[in-house]
């Protein structure tokens, strides 16, 4: 079974602490105002007032030209690989990021363009040598490789910032361009505590979720400079994302940008602390990653944990052999005092 399909929860307990994704987040009540005072208009018609605030702003903080707000992170990417790219062209993207893993290969079904899935290092980089040898000369027999796809964080990993301009680097000198797959990116900005504008320098176009630990219901920006953004206005008007009075998502992303980001560290915080109990139990091998945690229970064990967590209205991802936890927003201490609880309880009877 995949990933997404031991992701359904099944359980029939009401939920206490969800801890499958970030994207399970829900708006509070202060971000439910927000998007019920949002002044709107047609965003096709470029009159929205809310999404040209939550463009701008977020190309500001990013450093960049021009922003664009998307409905999902999936469509943001497609759009910024087909701003950069044309049919025949090629990706270098990591095998593992999930641009090249779990978008369904959008570029290559709806746009021509091919990807060369790369292997990816123990932190989640591509090293630079790797790049090097996976972009194609110029020949007629071969795609003509245009740009490198960078994510970060990846499965949790804040990717250092001289190892994303060492990736980056090596694809400018060879005449590339770079998009930086940001859906957690200030997951990585909290982790490294660095300036956005000094990890959003590595790439030409980013793409940020605003729906993942950010705590908004839908939608992403893309930032890049002002004539990329407007080739990504058309790629999203082709893949059916006009929206029109779509200040009230953008309205949630504004509010998400000015109140949410810091709250990212008690994320981590908190997988930190749940990540540090299980090892305490000593019943498996632990990841703790920004806000993801990786647990990997003996095989044995594995069915019979998810469904005494179940029980217990705690939702766990039932991936295996690790089962990704992901700290959110919406699992405050009390929720995850009851997760660890659940976790210790199975274990005493196990
Ligand atoms: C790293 C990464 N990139 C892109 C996306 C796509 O975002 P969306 O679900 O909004 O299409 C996700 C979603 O989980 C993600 O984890």
């Amino acid at each position: 079974m995949n990933q997404y399909a031991q992701m359904k929860h099944t359980g029939t307990a009401s939920c206490v602490c969800d801890l499958r994704s970030d994207t399970v987040t829900c708006p509070d009540d202060a971000m439910r105002d927000a998007i019920a005072n949002a002044r709107v208009g047609d965003d096709v018609y470029e009159e929205d007032p809310s999404v040209i605030q939550l463009e701008s702003e977020m190309a500001a903080r990013l450093g960049k030209e021009a922003g664009l707000f998307f409905p999902s992170g999936t469509q943001s990417n497609l759009a910024a690989m087909m701003a950069h790219c044309a049919r025949g062209d090629e990706i270098i993207v990591g095998k593992d990021y999930h641009v090249y893993s779990d978008e369904a290969a959008g570029a290559s079904v709806l746009a021509g363009i091919s990807l060369c899935p790369v292997p990816t290092q123990a932190g989640g980089e591509i090293h630079p040598d790797t790049i090097a040898d996976a972009i194609k000369d110029d020949d007629i027999h071969y795609a003509r490789t245009k740009l490198l796809c960078l994510e970060n964080t990846v499965g949790g990993k804040a990717i250092p910032v001289d190892k994303m301009r060492a990736a980056s680097a090596v694809a400018k000198e060879n005449g590339l361009l770079v998009h930086l797959d940001g859906a957690r990116f200030f997951n990585a900005v909290a982790a490294l505590d660095c300036d956005p504008i000094e990890l959003a320098e590595v790439a030409d176009t980013i793409s940020i979720c605003l729906s993942k630990g950010l705590g908004a219901p839908a939608g992403s920006v893309l930032v890049g400079n002002s004539q990329t953004i407007k080739r990504a206005i058309r790629n999203r008007k082709i893949l059916g994302g006009g929206m029109r009075q779509a200040g009230f998502l953008a309205a949630a992303g504004l509010y998400a940008l000015e109140n949410n980001i810091t709250d990212l560290m008690d994320d981590h915080r908190r997988a930190a602390r749940l990540g540090n109990c299980l090892t305490d139990l000593a019943v498996g091998d632990v990841e703790i990653h920004t806000n993801m945690v990786f647990f990997t229970p003996a095989p044995e064990h594995h069915a019979p944990l998810c469904a005494h967590m179940s029980d217990r209205g705690i939702r766990i991802g039932e991936q295996s052999p690790s089962i990704r936890l992901v700290l959110h927003r919406d699992v405050d201490d009390g929720a995850l005092d009851h997760a660890i609880e659940g976790f210790k309880s199975y274990y005493q009877d196990a």
